[in-house]
């Protein structure tokens, strides 16, 4: 059997991918009359509107703003703030005033273009910093606490307070947001969308044209990358294209330019933080005391998820006994923040890798030694927010990260190097990751599959993921696969849709496979026990006597004696007698996540069904004249349970880490004095190329991992996890950094880490 669970299997679309001829929306062929559409923005970030006005030009056919919005002016994900189109005031530079409808894509964005705009300017909020002076917040702030860290940090031997910044970053999917709405009778709409969440792509469109959820069928068959940027805003974009078929009853699509997607749609959340660590004399973390600070945006969008995921890997790996974690989120006049691999996760675990550096410096201890003493142990096994860490194995991947990068050796030799070398500086970092898997919001934890199987045997499947690129759909195909025991070219994956699968929950937090897998899975399970009884039945076995191997169902192969044992029939040749005995072959599956729960109040619960690990060390090299950096390793072991599928989440674990390097490194937004964003394309903004990749990449999955939680077929999830791995390159930066002073002062390194952040902290040290 071709494909098992498992094995080493090329994502199913691999070779499309690479040689074009996978099918994005922008690639399907347009039916006869379809219109396209292109936003107007504000181009200012705060201020009253008075008027928006577009001149009548060629091959217009349509100008909408919110009073043409037959529902309800309102696209927000969660809450209700946000409208589609601004009304009597903007709140962001890229904020969608009106869509422009034409015949061509010329004549929209030509028009769009020339759009008069009058809005009355008011002061705009363009940091954190204001935005905390000003208590603007999206959300009243988040705790999480435990014990009494006043207390503790009053009596603590030593401590520290410290501050820094992480910045956002874009998304930069290839596939800019698109929809492509289609009219039919009767209100009906049809919806492509380049989303990770169709069902919310469905509701959108529904609350914008003041229908039935029936109404709308929301499909996408992949995305050309989402990482978070599709999870919410890929539903406005969507509902404008609807409501713009809705007026003229004509096809229409919205496809966002790079430089509109970037300017209108929202990134990670940048983040500033203070905190005051508590230690005893052997580097013991005795309290923490932290602010995290959010710039959420100009409205709420996906900003409490991230904050309490942020604030729930505050603790990282490792056992704090007093803890406090304060999550501001900011109102400012920017684009509304939103997911982004790893949702919080990464702006969280950066306090304690601060913290522990900063204590390292202070006490002149190992920092790797240092991490594994804080590490959470049986002694202390529960997070600051009540979860029990169950199944830890940080101490194995410490233990083989430093075997497998060779540590000890490879520090002598950096500080060797270090002492000859005046210009260039070596540096070495350590990141331990424990990341909870499962959505904290317990409802979201649930999915839906829909299995067929045709009289020739052949498969489909159709569940409530989407597929952008991480491999879900070869996932699920193989755990189908592994049911009927057939050769996975025999199951076809189908495009996501809301007619098919319904009710679904975004492809996002990593639980794709977790909760798709098993929803498929009882599906094809149901089908697969319909095909017994009828095997059982029809050549006079006991159920227990079929057995499904090889692309072929065995009848009583023990039974030699008896009459109808010792058969063999193909798997398609039982697929068409089952039919023949009118056996329904198709079937919904469905699967929730046990064991969650979670109380947003008091923020305590078990958020999480279980936890994934990992651990990563990174060598960088630094030009103390130029601030520039290389990667020159890296070495990750990433615990994936027993992985579904090796090859598609070793490539996931690379990407990850790849990214994440990009958010620690080179990847900068920048925004004027008046709150525009600057940089609106790769010349500007500057994603991490083939060639900044580590120059020794060293990936591995931790092995006999199983799941000791009842996941599909034990696996773990693997999407957002290893880009925290990247920290390490951050850490690694800031040790070399050091090597340029004592040794023994700590600094202070904002990400990304430029050129320039380098430099203005290799400056700072030599002042010292
Ligand atoms: N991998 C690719 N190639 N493209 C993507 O857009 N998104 C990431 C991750 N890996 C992404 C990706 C994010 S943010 C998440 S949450 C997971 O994939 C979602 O898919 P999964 O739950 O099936 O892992
Ligand atoms: Mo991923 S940020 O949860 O889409």
């Amino acid at each position: 059997m071709k494909g098992a669970i498992h094995t080493a299997q090329r994502h199913d679309s691999a070779l499309k991918h690479v040689t074009g001829q996978a099918l994005y929306i922008d690639d399907m062929p347009e039916p006869a009359g379809t219109l396209h559409a292109a936003l107007v923005l504000s181009p200012i970030a705060h201020g009253r509107l008075r008027k928006v006005a577009v001149p009548p030009s060629p091959g217009v056919v349509a100008v909408l703003g919110p009073n043409d919005i037959p529902g309800k002016n309102d696209v927000a994900p969660v809450g209700s703030d946000e409208p589609l189109f601004a009304t009597d005031r903007v709140f962001y530079a890229g904020q969608p005033l009106a869509l422009v409808v034409g015949t061509t894509l010329d004549a929209a964005r030509h028009a769009a273009d020339r759009a008069t705009i009058e809005i009355d300017a008011e002061p705009a909020i363009l940091d954190i910093e204001a935005a905390l002076a000003a208590k603007a917040y999206v959300q009243a702030p988040q705790t999480v606490l435990r014990g009494d860290p006043d207390a503790a940090l009053k009596v603590a031997p030593h401590r520290l307070s410290a501050e820094f910044a992480v910045g956002g970053q874009e998304h930069f999917y290839l596939e800019g947001q698109i929809g492509f709405a289609l009219p039919g009778e009767d209100g009906d709409m049809v919806v492509h969308s380049s989303t990770q969440h169709p069902t919310e792509v469905q509701h959108i469109c529904a609350r914008l044209l003041g229908c039935d959820f029936n109404r709308v069928t929301a499909v996408v068959r992949r995305l050309g990358g989402g990482f978070g940027g599709k999870e919410s805003n890929a539903s406005w974009v969507a509902g404008a294209a609807a409501l713009a078929a809705h007026h003229t009853g004509r096809p229409v699509k919205l496809r966002l330019p790079r430089e509109v997607d970037m300017i209108s749609t929202g990134k990670r959340h940048p983040f500033l933080y203070r905190y005051t660590v508590g230690f005893d004399d052997e580097g013991r973390v005795l309290a923490l005391d932290a602010m995290l600070a959010a710039d959420a945006g100009w409205s709420l969008d996906l900003t409490p998820g991230v904050m309490a995921r942020a604030l729930t890997h505050t603790d990282n790996a490792y056992w704090i006994p007093h803890f406090r974690a304060v999550g501001y989120a900011c109102r400012t006049n920017k684009q509304s923040n939103t997911a982004f691999r790893g949702f919080g996760g990464p702006q969280g675990v950066v306090v304690m890798e601060d913290a522990l550096d900063r204590i390292a410096h202070h006490l002149g201890r190992d920092p790797v030694e240092l991490r594994a003493l804080n590490f959470y142990n049986d002694a202390g096994n529960e997070t600051p927010y009540g979860q029990t860490v169950e199944g830890n194995h940080l101490p194995r991947l410490w233990a083989e990260l430093k075997r497998d990068a060779d540590l000890a050796c490879r520090r002598a030799e950096i500080d060797a190097f270090n002492k000859t070398s005046p210009v260039l500086k070596r540096g070495l970092g350590l990141f331990p990751l424990k990341f909870g898997i499962s959505f904290n919001i317990p409802h979201m934890n649930q999915a839906g599959a829909l299995v067929h199987v045709y009289t020739d045997g052949s498969i489909r499947v159709n569940h409530g993921g989407t597929e952008m690129g991480q491999g879900l759909f070869i996932k699920v195909a193989q755990v189908v696969a592994e049911v009927f025991k057939v050769d996975i070219d025999r199951i076809r994956p189908s495009a996501t849709s809301t007619a098919e699968v319904p009710n679904t929950s975004p492809t996002a937090a990593s639980t794709g496979s977790d909760l798709n897998g098993w929803a498929a899975f009882a599906a094809a399970n149901t089908i697969k026990q319909r095909m017994i009884a009828f095997a059982a039945e029809h050549f006079g076995a006991d159920v227990s006597e079929i057995e499904f191997a090889d692309n072929t169902v065995r009848i009583a192969p023990s039974g030699a004696s008896r009459p109808g044992s010792n058969q063999v029939v193909s798997f398609n040749e039982l697929a068409k007698l089952c039919y023949m005995g009118r056996v329904s072959l198709s079937s919904t599956g469905y699967y929730k996540t046990p064991k969650v729960h979670w109380d947003p109040a008091s923020m305590k619960g078990r958020p999480f069904f279980y936890f994934s690990f990992g651990a990563a060390a990174a060598e960088v090299a630094i030009d103390t004249l130029t601030g520039e950096s290389r990667v020159l390793r890296a070495d990750l072991v990433q615990d994936c349970g027993t992985s579904l599928n090796p090859a598609i989440d070793l490539g996931q674990i690379e990407g990850a880490f790849v990214q994440g390097q990009g958010w620690f490194t080179c990847e900068e937004l920048w925004w004027d004095q008046q709150g525009r964003l600057r940089t609106v394309g790769p010349s500007t903004y500057k994603i991490p190329g083939s060639r900044d990749a580590p120059a020794i990449f060293s990936v591995k999955m931790l092995d006999n991992a199983a799941n000791p939680e009842a996941t599909i077929f034990r696996s773990k999830a693997v999407g957002e996890p290893p880009l925290m791995l990247a920290t390490a390159v951050w850490t690694a930066l800031k040790d070399a950094i050091s090597a340029v002073g004592d040794g023994r002062t700590a600094v202070r390194l904002d990400a990304p880490a430029t050129p320039e952040r380098v430099l203005a902290a290799v400056a700072t040290l030599k002042k010292q």
